[in-house]
């Protein structure tokens, strides 16, 4: 073979690789709405960085025929290349390939990747569309799953590990991306399940559709599965850029602190009025963070569940924060057992990589009743108060209103080691509301009348922050048109803070 027939027999090779499951398949895969796999990561890095790794590779199965049927890449594209100049690992299964289902090949590109960002520090993105495991080869393409879950585990706490869902995956390729940090998922066109709906008709008898069972809605509204939910694959790709942007490369760094153009010492008027008079009517928390935040740029996690807790990224002086905040506009700000476990999972992933946490509070206490009993709120709620308890970033609160009973606790409070607690004037800081408090002092041994005038009382002496600023645990009241630069204070005060909690192999966290 010349020179120039080797080179050319290379770029036919090549171009074959690039086609995948080939040109009918992409055609029906781009009439479903959905991009292909190489299409997505051109939307997902930046321009030309792309590197691919094992284009050549194919499966070794011979069983079904399989040994006649090779397709070059074996279904997932994987490589790596940055995110604004950032380096990051990522695949992309090829659903024209064999349903982008799971081979042991196709598992041993994405483990070498995935090794590979461990080992150099930098995140690994999977984009899944995937049938899950490769049915015709049996219980090795099992192997191929548990060698990328063992790895899941492995890399978490040490790289951000993100998913998009942006097909209908199942079985093992659901299992993988929920051992993954994040999850994005697309309407109309992505879906999670473990088994799908014809397998349930046929085990339980229950009828269900695909959309209802495992779309983008209800893993992001009703699981608490997903994190993200986006139109297109597209805007999904994009989205995953803006997460990177506030998230560290790995464990050992500090997430990237980008120029800030925003006043530090930007006031809002505003803000003096947002909290109402009467305490017991709703206003949206979101209305204060929009406004402190640089650039009133918040980046909002989960924002479809567990609505009476909010989570999300934001910046203070180009500093990444992560944002934790009761919702009073959601069920009065309750903590009930969905937004424990929706904040405790973030507040340990900003402490695992370095993220100061703010946190804003107005909580009523605990969602009272047996369906949360029963459900084990005692160990839910549990999980944030460990969460809280056990990070070590910098962590600032600010009490807004309400911080009654043990969510006053829980909610990152000095005891359990914030750094700076600031709170409103119209805080209200004590064991209980003043309602339920004089409820049970009193009993039923007072009239209407009296009941009203003891609860004013209680109000009055109890129902605000200068008892917890007595003791020291309240360190400064503020005005709420300082909440910007009063953050932006703590966060330089506490840059350097250094913290660790007693050596050991792991705590055990309520589960
Ligand atoms: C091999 C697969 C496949 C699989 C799909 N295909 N899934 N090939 N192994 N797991 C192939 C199909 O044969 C078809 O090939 C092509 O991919 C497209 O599939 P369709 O069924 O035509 O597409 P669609 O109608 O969109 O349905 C997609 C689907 C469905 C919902 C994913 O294919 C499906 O239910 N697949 C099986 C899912 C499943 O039960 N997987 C095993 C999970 S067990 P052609 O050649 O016709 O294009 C598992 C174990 C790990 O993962 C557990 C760890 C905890």
């Amino acid at each position: 073979m010349s020179l120039e027939e080797k080179h050319k027999k290379f770029e036919e090779i090549n171009k074959h690789s690039e086609l995948g499951g080939g040109i009918e398949r992409i055609e029906k895969h781009h009439k479903a709405g959905k991009k292909t796999a190489r299409e997505r990561l051109n939307n997902l890095l930046d321009p030309g960085t792309f590197v691919e790794m094992d284009k050549f590779m194919k499966h070794r199965c011979t069983d079904f025929a399989m040994d006649k049927n090779k397709i070059l890449g074996d279904g997932v594209v994987s490589g790596y290349g940055k995110i604004d100049g950032r380096l990051v690992y990522v695949f992309a299964q090829d659903f024209t390939v064999f349903g982008g289902s799971l081979s042991l090949a196709n598992s041993d590109k994405i483990v070498k990747i995935t090794k590979l960002a461990m080992q150099n520090g930098a995140p690994i993105i999977g984009l899944n569309d995937s049938g899950g495991a490769r049915i015709q080869e049996g219980v090795e393409s099992l192997a191929g799953y548990a060698n990328l879950f063992y790895l899941n585990v492995m890399g978490s706490g040490v790289i951000p590990q993100i998913s998009a869902i942006l097909g209908p995956c199942a079985g093992g390729a659901v299992y993988s991306p929920a051992m993954t940090d994040f999850i994005f998922m697309v309407k109309d066109t992505s879906y999670m399940f473990v088994t799908g709906p014809d397998v349930i008709k046929t085990v339980t008898h229950e009828e269900v559709t695909k959309e209802d069972l495992g779309g983008a809605m209800t893993h992001n509204s009703k699981s608490g599965v997903a994190h993200f939910v986006s139109e297109d694959d597209e805007q999904s790709m994009m989205m995953i850029r803006e997460l990177m942007s506030f998230l560290p490369s790995n464990n050992m760094e500090d997430p990237p602190v980008k120029l800030c153009i925003d006043d530090i010492h930007r006031e809002d008027e505003k803000l003096q009025s947002i909290v109402p008079d009467d305490p017991n009517k709703p206003y949206d928390i979101k209305d204060i963070i929009d406004v402190v935040v640089d650039e009133n740029n918040f980046f909002e996690v989960q924002p479809h569940y567990a609505k009476n807790m909010v989570i999300g990224y934001a910046r203070f002086n180009g500093q990444p924060v992560g944002i934790v905040a009761n919702q009073p506009a959601f069920l009065a700000g309750v903590l009930d057992i969905n937004s424990s476990i929706k904040a405790a999972r973030f507040v340990r992933f900003c402490d695992a990589f370095n993220i100061p946490i703010v946190t804003f509070v107005d909580v009523p206490g605990f969602l009272p009743g047996t369906a949360q009993e029963y459900g084990g709120i005692i160990k839910h709620g549990a999980k944030l108060l460990y969460a809280f308890s056990e990070a070590t970033v910098p962590k600032i609160t600010i009490i807004t209103r309400k911080a009654y009973g043990g969510a006053y606790d829980v909610m990152s409070s000095k005891h359990i080691g914030a750094d700076v607690n600031y709170a409103y004037p119209t805080a209200e800081i004590a064991v209980m509301g003043p309602d339920g408090a004089i409820n049970i002092i009193y009993r039923n041994k007072l009239n209407e009348e009296e009941k009203v005038k003891a609860v004013k009382e209680y109000r009055d002496t109890f129902a605000n922050p200068y008892k917890a600023a007595e003791l020291g645990y309240i360190d400064e009241i503020i005005y709420p048109k300082q909440t910007r630069f009063k953050i932006i204070q703590a966060l330089e005060m506490t840059k350097n803070k250094s913290k660790s909690n007693p050596a050991k192999k792991h705590g055990n966290i309520p589960l």
